[in-house]
């Protein structure tokens, strides 16, 4: 039996998050939405894949959240601009807003996910 508190979720491996690089992962337990990661440094961002001006995904292609230098998250469907570091939109119609971060962290070599910050009901891995 695990001691993981149930709305703890294994990512991903942290190697396969590539420093300046986003990618998408979806999430457990039948949730259509997804998540996507961002890596700066050593430093792991996450975000639940919604726009807040319509809700739709902000990605087009798969994995690809960022601008053309990867300096903020962009969307692709009005381009909304967001920082990395906290999700805030700083450019576009949802000016203000902000992204919904899920907190995670780095355990040995596994990103663990916080899915108890997920709006509506919370996502349980197992
Ligand atoms: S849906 Fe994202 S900016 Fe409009």
């Amino acid at each position: 039996m695990s001691d993981t508190p149930p709305h703890l979720h294994p990512l991903c491996r942290y190697d396969e998050l590539t420093p300046g690089e986003s990618r998408e992962f979806p999430l457990p337990g039948g949730d259509t939405r997804s998540l996507f990661a961002v890596r700066q440094q050593q430093r792991i961002y996450v975000y639940l894949n919604s726009c807040p001006h319509t809700g739709v995904p902000l990605n087009w292609e798969e994995h690809q959240f960022l601008n053309f230098d990867h300096s903020l998250i962009q969307c692709s469907l009005h381009g909304a601009q967001f920082r990395i570091e906290d999700g805030l939109c700083i450019w576009g119609p949802c000016l203000h807003q902000h992204l919904t971060a899920l907190p995670a962290h780095i355990e040995g070599s596994t990103v663990w996910v916080d899915l108890g910050a997920l709006p509506g009901q919370a996502r349980r891995s197992r």
